[in-house]
């Protein structure tokens, strides 16, 4: 596994601007490992071709890879690696998954961090599942306040 620094600058943690042909795969499989205490909207995997259709819909105002960057030989060697992703909706949600093996490293922290720095807002909304304490606990980390409670009602058989 990639070496991760400590702390973390916009050296060894940056975002770049999600790209289809490079990332859907790895998108893909950040979202198979998500459980369902993550999920909100996503309740059963889509094929690969619909999320495909998905990232070139544009669904997001910003969508990002959190990559990770070790220095081998400053300044001419490195290896870096995708960790996670980010994204801020047009409706100024931030949602924000770290690949398992990652968590716990201030990555989390750090990308979204920066994803606000990126984009100045007065207010930032953040969509987590109840069930999802190591996300309740992030958020409100991070100077989060919980705000509302949103039920939903499916279809009944
Ligand atoms: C929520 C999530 C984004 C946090 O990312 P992360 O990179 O693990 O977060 P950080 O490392 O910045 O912070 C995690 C906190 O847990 C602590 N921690 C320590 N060891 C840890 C471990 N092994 N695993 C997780 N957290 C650990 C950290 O110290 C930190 O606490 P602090 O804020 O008081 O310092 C990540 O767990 C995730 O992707 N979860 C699945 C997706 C999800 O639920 N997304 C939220 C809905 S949008």
């Amino acid at each position: 596994m990639i070496k991760i620094a400590h702390p973390l600058d916009s050296k060894s943690c940056y975002l770049q601007r999600v790209k289809v042909d490079s990332d859907a795969k790895f998108l893909f499989d950040l979202l198979k490992e998500r459980d369902a205490r993550a999920n909100i909207s996503h309740k059963k995997m889509p094929s690969y071709n619909s999320h495909v259709q998905f990232i070139k819909s544009e669904p997001y105002k910003r969508w990002y890879i959190i990559y990770v960057r070790h220095w081998i030989d400053k300044p001419h060697r490195y290896d870096k690696e995708k960790v996670g992703s980010i994204y801020l909706s047009k409706n100024d949600e931030i949602g924000i998954f770290i690949s398992k093996k990652f968590h716990g490293k201030n990555i989390g922290k750090y990308a979204l961090n920066e994803l606000m720095k990126k984009w100045p807002r007065k207010r930032f909304l953040a969509n987590v599942n109840p069930k999802n304490k190591k996300s309740i606990q992030f958020f409100k980390n991070n100077n989060f306040k919980l705000i509302q409670y949103t039920f939903e009602r499916t279809e009944q058989k």
